[in-house]
């Protein structure tokens, strides 16, 4: 048997059926490119170490390289996994007196660790960007439509006018805190395993800094056993994804709802919508739908993630391979379901005059009317409260001789007597007043928008500044351990 995991300890070798139930290999294709790093990197650092000598480290690194050019398709796909698979490779491409010595001090279960936080992290920071680039187009969006009524609703019931500007701005701060948790996540998921082992670590004299810092980890974790059974950074980024996609579906939700007929409020573009094969006349909100229904996939993904780490017993266990594919299916929907609203909405046309007319609908007017009550007549709000409550029985605004009828019946007195004038109910009536007069910090007026939204794109842009600090920090480790390769191989990397 030329199987260099299995030759040794075991005799028979594994029918078609059993390779298929317990190979990693289709998911292992998100970290073959991790996998050379990592192995490069304790290369490198077993020869700083004297555990190898020069001339297998330059052959190893040489190996590697040039099984980096070949691409994972030259690998052997009946191996259990990507790590043995490789390694097998290497040691075809240097000899195994060569090649046999890179596993020294290590084991394939804080090598997969540490290549899935290798992978994870560059997800999250590319998702970060995506994220950072939805909430960009919001804003921008949101600037445009500042003065955009539209109905704001409770329970799916016309409540009060806002603007599309206010709606659109509640959406991307959503994201924006998805933001700030995905940042968190990513502190704990650069964190290095490498030098773990199987779990007790390891006799040889391995300096766990040094890979730890030429992979651009931030620190190592610091205990053994601990860093190779966790599967806690992968439950962390996972609940930042579901979050993000729950976002996701109520903005979808609300696409859905704004493209029917009921509400015209707003229309897709053609390419972010589909037709019927039987009713020539439809245009389907269908990526809304699927960013809505993807959002089922990624719920899944971490009900299985938890279900998997729950109850195992230190330290590894095989269990944990079911784990990373959750995972990576989670990151590639959710990162597509990210760039797919971003579409939608920088694309979508806003039917402003059909949101401006539903904005009064069901009198929306209401609450502004009862507060101007409260402020012009001198009443407690609780009995405006009464008053407007009744008037919303009748049918359209409210006119002042109505108000006072229904003042008289309720508080024995009329309110134009307490000082409401016709101006006064008519400005509360007015949707455009009714926004503005909302101008505080948070509310929905033009002026105090068009602030907010300005503070949000400064803060997007030191977000950005951010990520791409922590991609320039991960670049330039990568660099030194690529100039030592360079130097063992005489080849770029
Ligand atoms: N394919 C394995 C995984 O994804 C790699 C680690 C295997 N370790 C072991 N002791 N069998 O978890």
């Amino acid at each position: 048997m030329s199987d260099i995991l299995r030759r040794g300890r075991l005799s028979s070798t594994p029918d078609e059926d059993m390779i298929k139930f317990t190979s990693s290999m289709s998911a292992d294709k998100w970290i073959f490119e991790a996998d050379i790093l990592v192995d490069m990197a304790h290369t490198v650092m077993l020869l700083e170490q004297n555990i190898i000598k020069e001339q297998d480290c330059s052959n190893i690194l040489k190996g590697l390289l040039k099984i980096r050019e070949e691409g994972i398709g030259k690998l052997d796909h009946t191996y259990e996994d990507i790590h043995i698979s490789l390694e097998s490779r290497l040691i075809d491409l240097a000899g195994e007196d060569t090649g046999g010595r890179m596993h020294s001090g290590r084991s394939r279960n804080d090598e997969v660790a540490t290549c899935i936080r290798i992978r994870l992290r560059d997800e999250l920071l590319s998702l970060m960007e995506e994220l950072s680039d939805l909430c960009k187009t919001l804003l921008t969006k949101a600037l445009d439509n500042t003065v955009t009524l539209m109905p704001g609703f409770t329970h799916l019931q016309h409540a009060q006018p806002t603007t599309f500007a206010h709606h659109l701005v509640a959406h991307s701060d959503a994201i924006g805190r998805d933001i700030e948790r995905a940042m968190d996540a990513f502190s704990r998921v650069n964190r290095c395993p490498l030098g773990s082992a199987a779990f007790a670590s390891t006799g040889f004299a391995l300096d766990r800094e040094r890979t730890c810092s030429l992979l651009g980890f931030d620190t190592i974790l610091g205990n053994s056993m601990d860093a190779v059974s966790t599967r806690d950074f992968l439950i962390e980024s996972v609940s930042v994804m579901s979050n993000i996609m729950i976002n996701l579906s109520k903005l979808a939700e609300e696409i859905i709802i704004w493209s029917s007929s009921e509400f015209s409020f707003v229309e897709l573009d053609d390419m972010y919508a589909s037709t019927s094969s039987i009713m020539p006349q439809k245009k389907n909100p269908d990526s809304a739908e699927l960013v809505r229904g993807k959002t089922g996939t990624v719920l899944g993904s971490q009900m299985a993630l938890l279900s998997l780490c729950k109850a195992l017993p230190l330290s590894y266990n095989r269990d944990l391979q079911e784990a990373t594919p959750n995972m990576w299916r989670a990151v590639e929907t959710t990162r597509g379901a990210v760039r797919i609203t971003k579409g939608m909405i920088a694309t979508m046309k806003i039917n402003a005059e059909s949101m401006a007319e539903k904005s009064v609908l069901g009198f929306t007017t209401a609450t502004e009317l009862a507060d101007t009550m409260v402020r012009e007549a001198d009443i407690p709000f609780r009995t405006a409260h009464q008053i407007v409550g009744v008037l919303a029985q009748g049918k359209g605004d409210p006119t002042l001789d109505e108000i006072d009828n229904v003042a008289s019946d309720i508080i024995g007195e009329s309110l134009s007597d307490r000082g409401l004038t016709e101006t006064m109910v008519a400005e509360a009536l007015d949707p455009i007043r009714n926004v503005s007069r909302r101008n505080i910090e948070g509310g929905p007026a033009p002026d105090e928008m068009e602030r907010a939204i300005k503070v949000r794109l400064k803060e997007l842009g030191t977000i950005k500044e951010n990520i791409a600090g922590l991609n320039r920090d991960i670049e330039s480790a990568l660099k030194v351990l690529f100039g030592i390769v360079k130097e063992y191989t005489g080849k770029d990397v």
